[in-house]
């Protein structure tokens, strides 16, 4: 009887450890925060209106670092672009990756301009545990035009 429960329990064992062994130690990234109407994306001021159904995108050097998915901001303002870091450690994220607006901030106010991206780096904030897997969340330093 014992035997059977070590015979099924070992193996379980040692493919929960193999396979959190195999996971970046990352799990998945979160960039999250909230894009304003603003030259800078940021809120200037308490009175600054947010940027809905904006379209966020991590761009990184090269393209395939991490694999991750356009996300729009919500109706106020809301990201959180979801990026499975592959073998990528932090370091290569953090050097190497941008968080990209690919929406004119002239489609939130018209005084804004129509030219140009906003893009900003990327900073760490934690790692936290999710089951037996873990998520990492990072935020933007602070958005460019460019
Ligand atoms: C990102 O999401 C986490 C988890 O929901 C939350 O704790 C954190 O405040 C969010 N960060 C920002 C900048 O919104
Ligand atoms: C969001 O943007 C899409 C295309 O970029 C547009 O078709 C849609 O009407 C917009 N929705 C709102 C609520 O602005
Ligand atoms: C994000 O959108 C751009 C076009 O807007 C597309 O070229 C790119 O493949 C998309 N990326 C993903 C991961 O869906
Ligand atoms: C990371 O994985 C890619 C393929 O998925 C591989 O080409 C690259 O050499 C790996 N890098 C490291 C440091 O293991
Ligand atoms: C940005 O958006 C435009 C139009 O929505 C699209 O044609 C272009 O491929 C996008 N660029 C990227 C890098 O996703």
């Amino acid at each position: 009887m014992a035997l059977k429960v070590l015979l099924i329990l070992v193996p379980v064992a040692i493919m929960a450890t193999s396979f959190a062994q195999a996971q970046n130690p990352l799990g998945i990234i979160h960039v999250n925060g909230t894009l304003y109407c603003s030259i800078n994306g940021g809120a200037n001021g308490p009175a600054t209106r947010v940027f809905p159904n904006a379209s966020v995108q991590l761009q990184c050097q090269p393209a395939n670092l991490v694999f991750t998915t356009n996300v729009t901001t919500n109706a106020a303002g809301r990201y959180d672009v979801i990026a499975i870091p592959g073998n990528a450690t932090l370091n290569a994220i953090l050097s190497s990756c941008n968080l990209v607006v690919n929406s004119s901030l002239s489609n939130c106010n018209a005084n804004l301009p129509s030219a140009g991206q906003l893009v900003s780096p990327l900073q760490f904030v934690k790692t936290i545990p999710v089951g037996f897997l873990r998520a990492t969340y990072l935020i933007v330093t602070g958005f460019q035009l460019v």
